[in-house]
């Protein structure tokens, strides 16, 4: 019996190329290479975490799927376990910002194609990306048990100049059928700062969180101009 994926899980797995030798890194359960592995999507896999129990239990899926000989398991910090030229895709998902910013600076020379989920500081996500030479091609909308989740696909090569509103709400996700629901819900998260701030005086925070409504309302509007 193959692996059901949940919606976000399966997001990410869609979009890795087929054919690819991925890098699953903080892998925890190994769902995402064994998914693929059992489908015959990819050709190798290298499942990657820093802990030891996470390790412990994609195994455990491994043997379960029978996909251990297409899967190396790997302890390791970020991409620091990779072979100079292992694999040619990494997924990151899961986990905040910041760290998988970190964990992309380390990335191998052979590593051609990302995919990430990060759970926080997209913006920071994004410029990375940009910054260490991919450029951004892709992003979809996962929903899952009400939560949005944004999954980002990335390759080698030159970007074009993005603003700092592009970096906030990426132009690429203008054609997800899900945007006006995730903006709506961004609208009424910075609606709801804006009310708490009322009164407090702190005009810096007041402004940036203004700045970022009024940005979510223009990118809904060209949302739906898309969609006439
Ligand atoms: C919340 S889980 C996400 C699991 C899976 N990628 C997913 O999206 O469902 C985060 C995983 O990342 C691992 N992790 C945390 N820091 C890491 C690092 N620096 N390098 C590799 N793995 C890390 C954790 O041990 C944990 O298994």
């Amino acid at each position: 019996m193959g692996i059901t994926l949940t919606e976000r899980l399966r997001t990410i797995a869609n979009m890795v190329d087929e054919g690819c030798r991925l890098a699953d890194i903080g892998t925890d359960h190994g769902f995402i290479p064994i998914y693929l592995l059992t489908l015959g999507k990819i050709r190798y896999a290298v499942a990657s975490d820093v802990h030891i129990g996470p390790l412990d239990k994609a195994r455990e899926n491994t043997l379960k799927y029978g996909v251990g000989e297409n899967m190396r398991l790997c302890r390791a910090d970020g991409m620091e376990g990779l072979g100079q030229d292992e694999v040619d895709t990494a997924v990151i998902a899961g986990m905040g910002g910041e760290l998988i910013c970190r964990i992309l600076e380390r990335a191998p020379k052979s590593v051609k194609t990302l995919v990430l989920q990060p759970m926080t500081d997209l913006e920071d996500v994004r410029k990375k990306v940009h910054k260490i030479g991919f450029t951004l091609v892709q992003e979809k909308i996962a929903r899952e048990d009400n939560k949005f989740y944004i999954v980002m696909k990335a390759r080698r090569g030159a970007c074009p100049y993005w603003s700092e509103q592009d970096y906030l709400i990426s132009p690429l996700l203008l054609k997800d059928e899900q945007f006006g629901a995730y903006m709506d819900l961004k609208i009424s998260q910075a609606s709801h700062a804006l009310e708490q701030l009322e009164g407090s005086g702190r005009e810096e925070v007041i402004k940036h969180f203004e700045t970022i409504k009024t940005c979510y309302e223009e990118r809904r509007k060209q949302w739906k101009q898309c969609r006439m």
